[in-house]
Parts: structure tokens; sequence; C-alpha cells
């Protein structure tokens, strides 16, 4: 019998707990034996549960236990959570997280550690929640050079941006909405902000790179500036916009973006509505594929912790994913980033904006408004035209 643990009792934790029990029978296929939890590390008493009989708040239970091989760790936040899996990793324990804010900031650590010590740190669930994502880029996009992924990484953040959509409300509302249904924290930065996102990105373009990925490093904007009026010019137009997360590796250097953009109807990530995520990533043979899937929730995002729980049980002295190097990855330049714009002006402002902006066409919008879509230009082409004149509002186009 395979003996493990779990650190963290909350929402993503006791989905684990209940997977296992719930799917023994097809863990035991795969796994080659049956899995059991042995211990779950919380300081809360949960009297009356099942987990109340493995219950321990004393995380050296777990690192001095040499019965328990693979430790998931659903603790979220850095600290304690970078102390005890460095302690699981180096006590020659594979480790299975779910908590991105650790990958992205300690991942190049935590990998170098589990290699060290011939084991495993994996981090499927931390990007996209149930989406298989990181290991069929690891596993099975091997042979292609990967130059690009655009997703939407933030349920909560495209749930807030398609009920604005849907319900023609402003910004405020939709997220007292997504609060209301507990998709949004009640500080709802990392989401709204783009955040979240911007983490999820640097371990997908870490990984794709073979580079670290600083996610501090990556421009980010998130959803709180867009406006009722925003959306409903963007339909006018015949867009919808979404909370993109876009990389780009070309010739070595990555492009990372975190930003609301315009997405055309024929794009396939413009159906994806409420709070479901998607990613579109593009190889140079494999031309593009497309992930769809709950990017939160307990079960979903259970359902990824314990797939590498599995693949590590299966692999028993191996790391199966080394990682990538701590030299950071390259940038492209700030400014040298291309992209097209579509730019809100006052309909007495278009002739003007016109001469400043190049211009493909113009949209006639409520309240006297107009909407330029601009060709592909330089990021600091646009800030120019900005300092010269003053746009109601510039939104990214896909
Ligand atoms: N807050 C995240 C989201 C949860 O809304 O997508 C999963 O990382």
């Amino acid at each position: 019998m395979y003996q493990i643990a779990i650190m963290g009792f909350g929402t993503i934790g006791s989905g684990v707990f209940e997977l296992v029990r719930e799917n023994k029978e097809v863990l035991k296929r795969h796994a080659g034996d049956d899995v059991n939890v042995k211990y779950v590390l919380d300081i809360r008493q949960f009297p009356g549960q099942p987990v109340q009989e493995v219950l321990t708040n004393d995380v050296n239970d777990i690192l001095n236990d040499p019965e328990v091989s693979v430790v998931v760790e659903t603790m979220g936040g850095i600290n304690p959570a970078f102390k005890f899996v460095s302690g699981a990793l180096a006590a020659g324990k594979s480790v299975a997280t779910s908590n991105k804010e650790l990958v992205a900031a300690k991942g190049t650590e935590l990998l170098a550690l589990a290699r060290e010590h011939n084991v495993s740190f994996l981090f499927e669930a931390s990007v996209g929640g149930g989406i298989p994502l990181l290991r069929p880029i690891m596993n099975a996009l091997t042979a292609d050079r990967l130059e690009s992924v655009t997703g939407i990484l933030n349920g909560t953040t495209n749930y807030i941006l398609t009920r604005m959509d849907e319900a023609g409300v402003d910004f405020a509302d939709a997220l007292a909405e997504a609060q209301a249904k507990g998709y949004a924290e009640r500080n709802p930065s990392a989401d709204v902000d783009g955040h979240d996102a911007k983490r999820k990105l640097a371990i997908i373009m870490s990984i794709i790179s073979g580079h670290f990925v600083d996610a501090e490093a990556i421009p980010t904007v998130g959803v709180s500036g867009i406006t009722a009026a925003d959306i409903a010019a963007a339909k006018e137009a015949g867009y919808d916009i979404k909370l993109l997360a876009r990389g780009e590796l070309t010739d070595g250097q990555v492009y990372a973006r975190v930003s609301p953009y315009m997405v055309p109807p024929e794009n396939p990530l413009n159906p994806v509505r409420g709070v479901f995520n998607s990613i579109l990533i593009h190889g140079n043979m494999v031309d593009d594929v497309m992930f769809y899937g709950r990017g939160a929730g307990k079960e979903a995002t259970a359902s990824a912790v314990v797939g590498d729980v599995v693949d590590e049980l299966k692999n028993p002295g191996k790391t199966i994913y080394p990682g990538w190097s701590a030299e950071p990855a390259a940038f492209v330049p700030l400014g040298d980033e291309q992209c097209a714009f579509f730019v809100r002006v006052n309909a007495m402002d278009v002739e003007e904006a016109c001469k400043i902006l190049p211009a493909v066409k113009c949209v006639g919008l409520a309240d006297d408004e107009c909407g330029i879509l601009t060709e592909v230009m330089k990021e600091s082409a646009l800030e120019e035209a900005a300092e010269k004149m003053k746009f109601i509002s510039v939104i990214r186009v896909l």
C-alpha cells in the first residue's frame, strides 16, 4: 500500500482527501497498489469527520515517516509551505502542489532540490486547475518548438467579464456577484488585478523557455478598469473582452503580458464564458492545440493534484520533470512589443486621432463616441500617441 500525506485541509486539501477515498479503485489500477492518506496536516480540528483520525499538527510526523513517499501541499501561500515542501523533498519524498504562488516564486529552487534528492516536484494543478496542461507540455508536445500561448487562466475574472457582457452590469456589481457565488475572495486583488494569471503564465513560460520567468517582470493589467461602456463598445465592434495571459518565445526571447484583450468571434477563446479556463498553444509543427475545462474548484483541482501523485508513485526514485534553468529568461524589450489596439475617442476627435494612429477602421458608438481599430503597431508608438491626445479608453486587440 502507498502512504501519502496532505499538508493543508482547506478546499483543495479536503478535495484530495475525498478523491482518494472515492476513486480508490481507479487509483489502485493506475498506481499499481492501494493509495492511503496516512496524515493530514492542519492546525484545526475536524471532530466527527473521517479526517480527524489521520490529523496531525506536527509536520515532523510526515517528514520523519519513511512510509510516506508522496506529500501533497495544498496550504497555499509561501510560508510555511516553502519550508514544509523543502523539508519533504530533502527527506526524499516527492511533492505535488496546487500552489501557484509557491511555484512561481520558489519553483526553481524546489525543482533543484527535487533533482538533488531523486524525487519529483509536480504542480499540474497550479495552472488551469483540473485542465491537464503542464503534463501535455512536458510530455506530449516535446517534439515541437512551442512559439506562443494565449490563455484565459483566471476563472473569477472571466466570470466577471461574462456577467458584465450578459447582464450589462458594471465591474463592481459583477464582482459582488462573483463574491456572493464564492468565486472571488473577499479581497479580490489577486484575481481582478491579474496577479493570479501572471503567476500561471510565468510557470508556463518557464517550462516552455527552459529558463526562470519571473512573474514580477510580466507587465500586468487586470480587469478593474474595464467599464460597462468598454464592453458595450467591444460588442458594437463585434468583439468580446477577455483577460488574457499571452506568452511568446521568439529567438530565445520571452514576451509575456497579462491584459484585457478584445477577442474576435472567430478566435476559439471567444466563446469561453463564466468560470471556465482555456489555453491555446501554438507549436511550429503541431500548429494550434487547445485545452478547456474547470480552472478552479475543489474536485477539478484535486483531480489534477492526485494525477501528479499517481505519476510520482509510479516513478519512485526518479525526477519526472527536471525543471528549468535558474538563469532568468531574456525578455523582449518593453515598447518593442507589437499589438493592434481599439481606441475609444469622442466623435469630434476622430479626425485628429486618425492622424496619429494607424487606423484600420472606425466604429460609431453610443454617446457620440467612435472606436478606432488600429493596425498592429508598437506599444511605444501607442504610448506616444496617448501623450498627444486624451483617449477615453484603450484596449489591446488579439
Ligand atoms: N482564483 C483562481 C481563479 C482560482 O479564479 O481562477 C484558481 O487558481
